[in-house]
């Protein structure tokens, strides 16, 4: 990227000086990171248009009146980056035959395509996981799921940004409208709330170490540590629910007894009747107890 415009510059500059390295052209930061193999790549090759010459966003104007008026409306054109800051230099565009020396993003490959958005933000912190993420390695682009004409570059909403994940992910999205589910189909939750939709060093790009730390950023009150455990509690808990939706209440994987029964035998009470319905109904602090029964350890009758 050879930036001519003095307030490119001055925006680019500024955005370095305030530390927000990150949105600093990735071959001119004198940030030190690691080497990988990706950050050692120049993504600036990737808006070359050889030959090409910058023309500047007031002769886009003339013959794109529409895309000037919307980009100017979004995050971007509010940071006033040029449109061939993202198109490349325009020069040749208007002269050739079939208008094609510009970067149509649509066209090019996911890794072309995105490259040029990387040019700029991939040492945004958020994004320093994507080369090593499923995204990146099943070619799905960064304009798969951000419009960066339209008013709001960002996800907006949770509908919004769910509405993009199911479009992809059929199975999740059948998921969500059992009727036990996170609530995501109410727009409450965002899928991005559990996963990294930028890549992550959990599997399944999870916002967390484990599945288990995932699910205590909300459900606080389940991770104890407790006097006793439940130990598939503690292993991990997928081995009773599930994440996307379920039958079951709860998000119970399988229904009671049968879900404790996988485990255990059932019991009869004292007068010998068999207790197979609600386990939970008498073992209530089934994810942990601080209290002991009257035999010692726990049975997790008695919540804390
Ligand atoms: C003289 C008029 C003219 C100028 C100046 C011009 N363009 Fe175009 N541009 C066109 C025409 C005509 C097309 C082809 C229209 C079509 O296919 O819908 C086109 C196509 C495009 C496309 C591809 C559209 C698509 O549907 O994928 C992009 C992107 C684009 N121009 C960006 C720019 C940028 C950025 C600039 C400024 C550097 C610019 N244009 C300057 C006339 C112009
Ligand atoms: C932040 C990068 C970025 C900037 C800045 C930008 N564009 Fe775009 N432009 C894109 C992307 C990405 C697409 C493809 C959108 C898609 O297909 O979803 C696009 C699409 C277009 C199209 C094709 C029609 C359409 O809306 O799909 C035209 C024409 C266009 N841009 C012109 C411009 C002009 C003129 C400017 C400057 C006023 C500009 N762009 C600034 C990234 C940018
Ligand atoms: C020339 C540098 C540059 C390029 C190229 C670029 N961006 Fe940006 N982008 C920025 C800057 C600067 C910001 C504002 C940073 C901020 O909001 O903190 C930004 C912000 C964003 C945001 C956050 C918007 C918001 O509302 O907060 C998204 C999402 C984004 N860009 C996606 C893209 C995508 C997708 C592409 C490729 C089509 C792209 N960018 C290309 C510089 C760029
Ligand atoms: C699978 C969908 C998806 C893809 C693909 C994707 N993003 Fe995002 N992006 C999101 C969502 C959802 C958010 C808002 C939630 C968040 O902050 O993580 C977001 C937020 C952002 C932000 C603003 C917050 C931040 O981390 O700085 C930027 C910038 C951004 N994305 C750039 C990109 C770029 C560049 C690419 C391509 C390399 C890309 N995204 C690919 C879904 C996606
Ligand atoms: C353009 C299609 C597309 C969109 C949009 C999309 N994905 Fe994906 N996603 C894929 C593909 C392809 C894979 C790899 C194949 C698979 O595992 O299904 C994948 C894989 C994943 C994985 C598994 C990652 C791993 O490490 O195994 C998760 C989690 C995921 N996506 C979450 C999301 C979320 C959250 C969103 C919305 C913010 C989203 N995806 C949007 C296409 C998409
Ligand atoms: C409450 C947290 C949570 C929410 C919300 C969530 N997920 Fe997941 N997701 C997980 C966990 C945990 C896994 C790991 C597999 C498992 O054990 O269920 C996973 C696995 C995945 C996978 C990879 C596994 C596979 O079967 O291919 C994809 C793709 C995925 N989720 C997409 C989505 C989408 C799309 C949404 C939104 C509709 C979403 N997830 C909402 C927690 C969540
Ligand atoms: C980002 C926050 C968040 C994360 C992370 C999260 N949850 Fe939830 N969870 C919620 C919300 C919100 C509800 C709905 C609460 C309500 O409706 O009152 C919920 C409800 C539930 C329910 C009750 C569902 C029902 O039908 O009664 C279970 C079980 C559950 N979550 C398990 C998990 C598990 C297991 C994980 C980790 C894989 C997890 N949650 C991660 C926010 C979260
Ligand atoms: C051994 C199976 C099992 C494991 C493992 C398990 N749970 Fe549960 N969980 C249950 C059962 C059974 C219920 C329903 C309790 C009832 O109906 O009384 C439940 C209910 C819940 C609820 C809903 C509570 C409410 O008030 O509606 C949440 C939230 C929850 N579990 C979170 C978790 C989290 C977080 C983990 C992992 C730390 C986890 N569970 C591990 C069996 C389990
Ligand atoms: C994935 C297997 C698994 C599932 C499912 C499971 N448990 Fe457990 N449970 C264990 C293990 C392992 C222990 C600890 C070893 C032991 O003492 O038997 C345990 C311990 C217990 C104990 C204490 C036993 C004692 O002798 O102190 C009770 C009570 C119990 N579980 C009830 C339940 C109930 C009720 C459910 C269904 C809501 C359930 N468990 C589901 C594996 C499981
Ligand atoms: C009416 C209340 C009640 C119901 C319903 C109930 N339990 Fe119990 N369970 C108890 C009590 C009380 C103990 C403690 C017995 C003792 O200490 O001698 C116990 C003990 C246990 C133990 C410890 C080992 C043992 O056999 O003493 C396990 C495991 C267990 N229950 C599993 C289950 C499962 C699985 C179900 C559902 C099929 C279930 N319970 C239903 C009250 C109940």
């Amino acid at each position: 990227m050879r930036p001519r415009n003095p307030i490119l510059l001055a925006a680019l500059f500024s955005v370095v000086f305030l530390g927000f390295a990150g949105f600093g052209p990735a071959q001119t930061s004198q940030k030190k990171a690691p080497q990988t193999r990706w950050e050692a790549k120049s993504y600036s090759q990737f808006l070359e248009i050889p030959g090409a010459e910058r023309l500047g966003s007031d002769q886009c104007q003339a013959c794109h009146e529409a895309s000037y008026k919307s980009i100017h409306h979004a995050a971007h054109g509010l940071r006033k980056l040029d449109c061939e800051d993202c198109h490349g230099n325009g020069s040749l565009h208007p002269g050739s035959k079939d208008y094609k020396e510009i970067i149509q993003f649509r066209e090019r490959t996911a890794e072309q395509a995105n490259g040029v958005c990387l040019s700029c933000h991939a040492r945004n912190e958020g994004l320093l996981n994507w080369q090593s993420g499923r995204h990146a390695s099943q070619n799905v682009k960064c304009i798969d799921c951000h419009q960066v004409h339209a008013a709001e570059t960002k996800l907006a909403t949770f509908q919004e940004s769910n509405a993009k994940c199911e479009s992809c992910h059929h199975k999740q999205a059948a998921q969500s409208k059992l009727p036990y589910h996170h609530p995501t189909r109410e727009g409450k939750m965002a899928c991005a709330d559990c996963h990294d939709p930028h890549g992550g060093a959990a599997a399944n790009n999870l916002r967390g170490d484990s599945v288990n730390q995932l699910c205590f950023q909300c459900h606080t009150e389940y991770e104890g540590p407790f006097t006793y455990q439940h130990a598939p509690v503690v292993e991990n808990c997928t081995k009773c629910h599930t994440s996307h939706g379920s039958v079951n209440r709860s998000l119970l994987t399988v229904s009671q007894p049968m879900l404790c029964l996988q485990c255990h035998a059932a019991h009869h009470n004292g007068a010998g009747i068999p207790l197979l319905n609600q386990c939970t109904s008498c073992h209530s602090a089934i994810h942990g107890s601080d209290v002991p029964s009257a035999t010692g350890g726990s049975v997790f009758i008695d919540k804390p």
